[in-house]
């Protein structure tokens, strides 16, 4: 049964219900459709970005990455922004906001000159939207005027982010493109010009798949296809590492975070907030499942504050940065040895054969018993054996052995404690 948590939380000056809104997409193309995810929980949105003129786009335009029988963990899409006009989505905004006064409704906009852009701001502002978000990041554009070629180039950020911010009274998220080293310096840009927030990350450059009968990347369109952008679970880890750096980063400090990427159940969005997001965006999972998702998001988040005492999410955002520190400051002096657990072990080998094969033979295989034993003077604690173990909790982490004369005056339970295991 759902907890009464007040989920609710500021974004952008805007008072939200809760952090959950769908990403510029599909999944808000028109008033119609945002109706009926609005009405499922969604606390906001940002409708598909609004272009000056609709796109061409090319069918098929979608492909999946399947790993053994899971599909769907990570999807590549080759469609550009909104294929209606101007003047048909701004209706389609005015109508929305006459009919959810309370739910907050983003528009992302993209341009492809200054003019564009300070037309587009002004137009969507007087339609009714609450907050603007600036499409840098579209890796499929037709048009290198546009899309993350742009968000590549800090100069073209801060231009077209100046010109829309000189356009409008609303608040400005600047979105992000992944497909750069450091992110920071377009966030910085954006930031400079006058952006509030900053919302990372539209998808990724991709090839998925290669059609073995037509020798090209899929999909296949007319026998050709090409690079485009990679989102759904799989992009969830770089997405957090972008979040990372930009949280991390001190000039963009007062810079509100937005989060996407991946993001499929309440606990994919609380390591998003934890990680600094004040609000987060999903796309490809409600392509998969619908909008109905947003219900276990809100009742999971609920549990997670109840249990953990917390009374606003406020309190949530962003603990988790400041344990994400650099490769060279991690604490290299001991080994976790793992334990095995015979009661539930089920003799399947796997933890034999990938530390043999894989890490350091550091387990002995009796193959009359079916019994794998961990020899602890091979061990070094890598715990390939945890993560490729099929049952829950069978191998876990159980003695901390400091290299030699590392120790420092420390006990094993001194480092126990700081040690935090899934
Ligand atoms: C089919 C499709 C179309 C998209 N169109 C847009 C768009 O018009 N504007 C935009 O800013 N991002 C667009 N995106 C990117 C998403 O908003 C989001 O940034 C990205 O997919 C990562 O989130 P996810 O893993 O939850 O999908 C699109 C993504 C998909 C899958
Ligand atoms: S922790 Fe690594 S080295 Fe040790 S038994 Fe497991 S897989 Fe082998
Ligand atoms: S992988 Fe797990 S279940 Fe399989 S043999 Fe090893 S300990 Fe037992």
């Amino acid at each position: 049964m759902a907890t009464k948590k007040d989920l609710s939380i500021d974004f952008l000056g805007v008072r939200c219900e809760n952090p959950f809104f769908l990403s510029s997409s599909p999944v808000c193309n028109n008033a119609e459709q945002i109706s009926k995810a609005l009405d499922a929980g969604w606390a906001g949105i940002f409708y598909k970005t609004v272009g000056i003129n609709g796109m061409d786009e090319c069918s098929p335009r979608f492909d999946i990455l399947t790993k053994e029988t899971t599909p769907w963990v990570g999807f590549k899409n080759m469609e550009q922004i909104s294929e209606l006009s101007l003047a048909e989505n701004v209706e389609e905004i005015k109508q929305l906001k006459a009919k959810y006064p309370t739910k907050v409704i983003g528009v992302s906009i993209m341009g492809s000159n200054e003019e564009e852009w300070a037309t587009l701001a002004r137009e969507v502002t007087a339609a009714g939207a609450d907050m603007l978000e600036l499409n840098f990041s579209c890796p499929q554009m037709t048009s290198h005027a546009m899309g993350s070629d742009v968000g590549q180039n800090p100069d073209l950020v801060y231009k077209y982010t100046k010109v829309v911010v000189d356009n409008t009274h609303l608040p400005v998220v600047a979105k992000m493109t992944p497909n750069i080293g450091k992110m920071e310096e377009p966030a910085l840009a954006a930031a400079r010009a006058g952006a509030k927030g900053i919302s990372a990350i539209n998808t990724i450059k991709s090839i998925t798949n290669i059609d073995l009968d037509n020798l090209t990347g899929k999909p296949v369109v007319n026998g050709k296809s090409s690079i485009s952008g990679y989102s759904g679970n799989a992009v969830k880890p770089v997405a957090l590492r972008f979040i990372t750096q930009l949280a991390q980063c001190e000039e963009l400090e007062g810079e509100q975070l937005s989060g996407i990427g991946g993001i499929e159940t309440w606990q994919d969005a609380v390591e998003f907030i934890l990680l600094g997001c004040r609000n987060v965006q999903v796309t490809t999972s409600v392509m998969q499942y619908g909008y109905r998702i947003v219900e276990d998001m809100i009742n999971g988040l609920s549990h997670f504050m109840e249990e953990r005492g917390v009374d606003s999410l406020d309190e949530l955002v962003g603990i988790a940065t400041k344990n994400v520190i650099p490769a060279e400051e991690l604490d290299r002096s001991f080994q976790l040895i793992p334990k095995i657990d015979y009661d539930k072990c089920i003799g399947c080998g796997r933890c034999f054969i990938s530390c043999f094969d894989g890490s350091h033979q550091a387990i002995a295989w009796d193959s009359d018993t079916r019994k794998p034993t961990i020899l602890e003077d091979k061990c070094v604690g890598c715990h390939l054996c945890i993560n490729v173990c099929p049952v829950t909790d069978c191998i876990t982490s159980d003695k901390v052995v400091f290299k030699e004369g590392r120790q420092n005056n420390r006990t094993a339970e001194d480092i126990a404690q700081q040690l935090v295991y899934q």
